[in-house]
């Protein structure tokens, strides 16, 4: 596969969905809820998956598609070459704020990633990579992650997770927010994860992600020395939902060993 034609087709198919989701901000959107009554689902975000997959179907048929939305194929394995597409990841944001959102698509081969982009749809700013030539900001090198300590470093976090909640004991990780530096919370995964990437943030915890959130971010941070692992170290399989934690080199260590390793994720 010529990874750097899926990167210029996609890249093209992610600025022409990016226009049409600019334009629906004079629209009135339609919000239904989807697990709970704060996991919202617009028409636009249908309209931008099923976009994705006309275009990929009609130039790589023999490709699958695992989208957030459902319109994809499903799947028991990992085989093949798998486009993971998260139409709008961000999307109580693109509701409530008309920012902080962002289109996010990872290029799987037999498991292996291989072709990554995030769309900040509202800034017009886009990171790719292509597993071996780098990562890029616009069509700017993003250099190599250093190592830097837990004291020095922003953790993006969201405070659900160090308030008492249904899926872990929220104080574990009270001693890591306080340790740190500082702490953030944009409300996307995918522009969190591209966010130490590019040196923003300097890790990123959640405890509950889904493939299509993180699979195009992983290949950015991986490229550039990241570490993408779920909470207890383990490497993720992008089947099925996990905790998840991508940090700098080292710092990724001191984390899971200092703060992480007594919790039950
Ligand atoms: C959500 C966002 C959010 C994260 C959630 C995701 P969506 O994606 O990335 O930041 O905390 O876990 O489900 O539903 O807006 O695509
Ligand atoms: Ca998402
Ligand atoms: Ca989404």
């Amino acid at each position: 596969m010529n990874w750097d034609t899926v990167y210029t087709n996609a890249s093209q198919w992610v600025k022409e969905a990016g226009e049409r989701i600019r334009a629906s901000f004079q629209e009135t959107l339609t919000i239904r809820t989807k697990s709970n009554p704060n996991d919202l689902v617009t028409d636009i975000d249908q309209e931008i998956e099923q976009f994705f997959i006309s275009k990929i179907r009609g130039q790589y048929p023999e490709h699958k598609i695992l989208g957030e939305e459902g319109y994809g194929d499903e799947f028991e394995q990992l085989d093949g070459i798998v486009w993971m597409i998260d139409p709008i990841d961000g999307t109580m944001n693109f509701i409530h704020q008309q920012r902080n959102f962002a289109i996010s698509i990872g290029v799987y081969e037999n498991g292996v990633g291989q072709m990554g982009i995030i769309y900040d749809v509202v800034h017009d700013e886009l990171y790719h990579a292509i597993r071996g030539n780098g990562a890029y900001f616009n069509d700017k090198r993003i250099l190599p992650l250093k190592e830097r300590n837990v004291k020095e470093s922003i953790i993006a976090l969201n405070a659900t997770w160090v308030m008492e909640n249904h899926r872990i004991n929220h104080e574990l990780l009270i001693p890591l927010a306080r340790a740190a530096r500082g702490t953030r919370s944009y409300g996307s995964a995918a522009l969190e994860i591209v966010y130490v990437a590019t040196g923003r943030v300097d890790a990123y915890i959640s405890l509950r992600l889904s493939p299509w959130d993180f699979a195009a971010g992983a290949i950015l941070v991986e490229e550039l020395g990241g570490v993408i692992t779920n909470l207890r170290g383990e490497r993720l399989d992008y089947l099925s939902k996990d905790s998840f934690f991508a940090a700098r080199p080292g710092l990724h260590q001191e984390i899971l060993t200092d703060y992480l390793k007594n919790g039950k994720w």
